[in-house]
């Protein structure tokens, strides 16, 4: 095997996500076809603290308060993990400077920005991607494949879900991702919304119409300082949506909660059809459950998933796959892809579904404020306002 390319990863944005990818890239030995070597070289925070934890990162070599100091060619590959409010602005000047990157989602904080945002990479010569992993597990794999396969049949009818519930302690300080002015009138579904719709789209499932129904449960929170804060997002999103299908329509259900009692960190997919079903959460991520139809007798059997997922990893076969494993395979899927070594295997998330995935939200807020199901409308590029938040529940 030929040398792998060595590639200088930089991270905006050392949070939560920020010290993921370097976990993620401390694991890259254990791909096995990976033509790449990432490094992990820069990081860059506007809060100086959050950079000290990585010193513990032997590579990197630039810590900076400033994204523009990683514009300039020092970098190769930029992940972008920061509050939502600042991805149009952040995302459109990497992708002018022609810097590779993966932003996280929701790629904008409504989809004027998200559309902005897909102007900008459009007229660049930047590669990017959108993040979502939770569709990198081995049974989730395995079930998508069943389904392009088209073993289903006739699909009857879909649910995708992504279940939090720290929410529920009620003294939980506040946060950016629980204040509309940073996370978007749209609240939990641009937190979550982008895990639950990466793989329907990808099926090609493209909703004609949309009923949600929106809940806000926790109205305030402690500030962290001693007083109260507002926290003025909406906690739980059900959307019932109908998919146009030349088989015939189908509902798809996309549930994105921050408050689903002993739900941790749950992404779920289940479909059946006339022909087949499948069912797959990450809350038992070791099976996937399959039904078919067999001697005429319906049968749902439980197959394990084993440790491979897209891209193979030396991993033992036996062995079982957890968020970090999605992780890397998020990653590897996204190298391979800019290097063009895709081939079949399963990509991330592209710029046009995070829109897409806007429009639908989008569709909710418009059903909500209705009552009624609405049509889905692509392209809208609707920058969002207090006053296109209503009749949710919870609410005066
Ligand atoms: N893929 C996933 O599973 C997943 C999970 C959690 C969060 N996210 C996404 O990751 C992104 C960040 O979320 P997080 O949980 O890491 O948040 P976080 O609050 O833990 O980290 C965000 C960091 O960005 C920094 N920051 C703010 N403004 C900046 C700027 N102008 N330049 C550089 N750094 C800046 C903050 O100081 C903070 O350290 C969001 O888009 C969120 O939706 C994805």
């Amino acid at each position: 095997m030929s040398a792998r390319q060595p590639v200088r990863v930089g991270v905006i944005g050392a949070g939560l996500m920020g010290k993921e990818l370097a976990g993620a890239l401390g694991r890259w030995s254990a791909l096995s076809d990976s033509a790449v070597d990432p490094q992990l070289t820069a990081v860059c925070d506007v809060n100086a603290p959050a950079l000290d934890w990585f010193r513990r990162v032997s590579s990197v070599r630039t810590l900076t308060d400033d994204y523009r100091n990683l514009l300039d060619g020092s970098v190769d590959v930029l992940y972008v993990a920061v509050p939502h409010h600042l991805h149009e602005s952040l995302y459109l000047d990497i992708a002018a400077a022609g810097v590779d990157f993966l932003g996280e989602k929701p790629f904008g904080i409504d989809p004027g920005a998200s559309a902005a945002i897909g102007d900008g990479i459009a007229a660049s010569s930047a590669f990017v991607r959108c993040s979502s992993e939770m569709p990198f597990y081995p049974g989730a794999q395995q079930a998508i494949s069943f389904l392009q396969q088209g073993r289903a049949g006739r699909i009857i009818e879909a649910n995708f879900a992504f279940l939090h519930s720290s929410d529920l302690n009620v003294d939980k300080p506040i946060n950016w991702k629980r204040q509309t002015q940073f996370c978007g009138q749209i609240g939990v579904m641009g937190d979550l919304g982008m895990h639950v719709t990466h793989v329907p789209l990808r099926l090609g499932w493209q909703p004609s119409s949309v009923f949600a129904q929106l809940q806000d449960l926790v109205p305030t929170r402690p500030d962290g300082k001693g007083g109260v804060a507002d926290c003025d997002t909406i906690e739980n999103a059900t959307l019932c949506t109908r998919v146009t299908d030349p088989l015939g329509d189908f509902p798809l259900t996309l549930e994105t909660k921050r408050i689903a009692p002993g739900e941790m960190n749950t992404w779920r997919m289940r479909v059946v059809g006339m022909d087949g079903g499948v069912e797959f959460s990450t809350r038992y991520p070791a099976s996937l459950k399959v039904m078919t139809v067999r001697d005429g007798q319906q049968v749902w059997e439980e197959r394990m998933a084993g440790s491979q997922s897209a891209q193979p990893t030396i991993t033992g076969g036996i062995f079982e796959f957890g968020f970090t494993d999605a992780l890397l395979q998020m990653w590897a899927a996204y190298f391979a892809e800019r290097a063009g070594e895709l081939g079949d295997a399963f990509g991330c998330a592209t710029p046009a579904e995070a829109l897409a995935s806007h429009d639908l939200f989008d569709a909710a807020l418009r059903s909500s404020a209705t009552g009624s199901a609405v049509p889905f409308t692509s392209g809208t590029r609707r920058r969002h306002v207090a006053s296109d938040v209503a009749g949710v529940i919870g609410r005066a």
